[in-house]
């Protein structure tokens, strides 16, 4: 199977006020939620009800093949549900769930510490597979939440997959371990909102001639999701498929560069093209920019650097979002700039309005870039944004607004 990596990076360059389009959630036709191992049903702390992993989701040799543990310890916060319990396998071991066919966020939940009284699932490694492609390979929940930015004790994997009737999700041991998971939850997505491209339905290759081949045999995990210039954004402030997006700050190269301006009260304009589920309200409300308003020539001399650690040998999908809110940034020509990706030109010449046709009307951008071994095994991802002056803009400037990345 080929691995592929999807890296969503998500520039959003707006500020608004709860418009019409705004507010026009993405309605799921599946969700579930399981809280494995658990006895009864309980909210989480958004609200959100887990079941338990009752009626047909579990063969009938369950106790066999594993068991249900509590953790003897609880670190500073790791929410209780779903991480409180879980499901300990001896052997291979699959779910099977019933589901619409289509495209569907699969996200395990994992928080590696003591189960019990003796099961330690820092030593546990195991792989995962859905409908028989691999996700996880060998994965341990400890070693990654070690490399986790920004810090945490458990760790969520968002996967993106298309089920046709049915999506059985195998969890395999390795050799002398035990295999673990905490929850497991599947929420339906737009069709081929991660596959068929950006606003223009294209994908930009950067820099290779290694295609980025997108089809139902894709497998994509969610790297990072980041809201740009702005706070964390929760699962029940997202367009109903619950995402979950994160500050930036961590990703930022210097702590001068980008500047979050404030602009009140502006409602989006959404279109066809760029539907209002494409990304919530809180994360078009900020965003960075370089700055420097009364020397803007100083922008002229860096780049607005972001960088993201990576693992190498895949293939990550990069997507920008768009929208030029600003009063004094309304018409085409006025604020170009340079996207790069790892050092490579991704688009030379980005005018948000020349090419979204407006003010508040936002766009989103698909690029895909390899990135090799040739630094390590988890070098990071560079992007930047630079003025582009050629054509003689009227403002020397660039801007961002959120960054998503996924893996599979
Ligand atoms: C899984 O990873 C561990 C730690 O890196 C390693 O010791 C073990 O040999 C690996 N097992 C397999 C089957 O690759
Ligand atoms: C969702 O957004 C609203 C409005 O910004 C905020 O008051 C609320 O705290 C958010 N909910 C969560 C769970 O973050
Ligand atoms: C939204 O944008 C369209 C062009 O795509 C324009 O015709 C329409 O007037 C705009 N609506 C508002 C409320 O600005
Ligand atoms: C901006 O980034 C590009 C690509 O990495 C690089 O070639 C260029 O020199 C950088 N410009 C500045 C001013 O740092």
């Amino acid at each position: 199977m080929i691995f592929n990596v999807l890296f969503g990076l998500s520039i959003l360059v707006s500020a608004t006020l709860r418009g019409e389009g705004a507010t026009a959630a993405y309605v799921p036709t599946d969700v579930f939620l399981i809280n494995c191992g658990a006895t009864s049903d309980t909210k989480d702390l958004s609200g959100r009800t887990w079941t338990t992993e009752h009626g047909n989701l579990v063969p009938w040799n369950l106790n066999d093949m594993s068991f249900a543990a509590t953790a003897s310890f609880q670190d500073f916060g790791v929410p209780l549900v779903p991480f409180m319990e879980a499901r300990i396998f001896r052997s291979e071991f699959t779910y099977t769930f019933k589901v619409s066919p289509g495209w569907k966020f699969l996200r395990l939940y994992f928080y590696p510490t003591i189960y019990g009284s003796d099961f330690n699932a820092d030593n546990s490694f195991f792989s995962v597979t859905v409908d028989g492609l691999t996700l996880l390979k060998n994965f341990s929940a400890d070693l990654t939440v070690m490399t986790l930015k920004p810090e945490s004790k458990y760790i969520i994997k968002e996967f993106i997959v298309t089920a046709f009737r049915t999506l059985r999700l195998t969890l395999t041991p390795s050799t002398d371990s035990l295999a673990f998971v905490n929850g497991v939850e599947i929420v339906s997505i737009p069709d081929r909102f991660y596959t068929k491209g950006g606003f223009d339905d294209k994908i930009t290759n950067v820099g290779s001639n290694i295609d980025f081949e997108v089809d139902d045999e894709i497998v994509l995990e969610t790297v990072y999701r980041l809201n740009v210039g702005g706070q964390m954004v929760s699962v029940v402030n997202d367009t109903g498929i619950f995402r979950q997006w994160f500050s930036d700050d961590d990703f930022l190269l210097g702590v001068n560069s980008g500047m979050k301006p404030e602009v009140p009260g502006v409602e989006l304009n959404y279109t066809e093209k760029t539907p209002a589920y494409v990304a919530p309200d809180d994360v078009y409300k900020t965003y960075r920019t370089m700055g420097n308003v009364n020397n803007p020539r100083l922008n002229l001399i860096f780049n607005l650097t972001w960088l993201f650690p990576v693992d190498a040998g895949f293939n990550y999908l990069v997507r920008l979002h768009f929208c030029e809110t600003l009063r004094e940034v309304n018409g085409p020509v006025q604020r170009v700039f340079t996207i790069f990706i790892r050092n490579q030109i991704a688009m030379l010449e980005m005018d948000v309005i020349g090419m979204s046709g407006g003010s508040r009307i936002p766009i989103y951008l698909d690029f895909s870039v390899y990135v090799g071994s040739e630094s390590g095994p988890r070098p990071d991802l560079r992007l930047e944004l630079h003025p582009y002056t050629e054509v003689t803009p009227k403002y020397y400037d660039a801007i961002l607004v959120d960054i998503s990345l996924s893996e599979a």
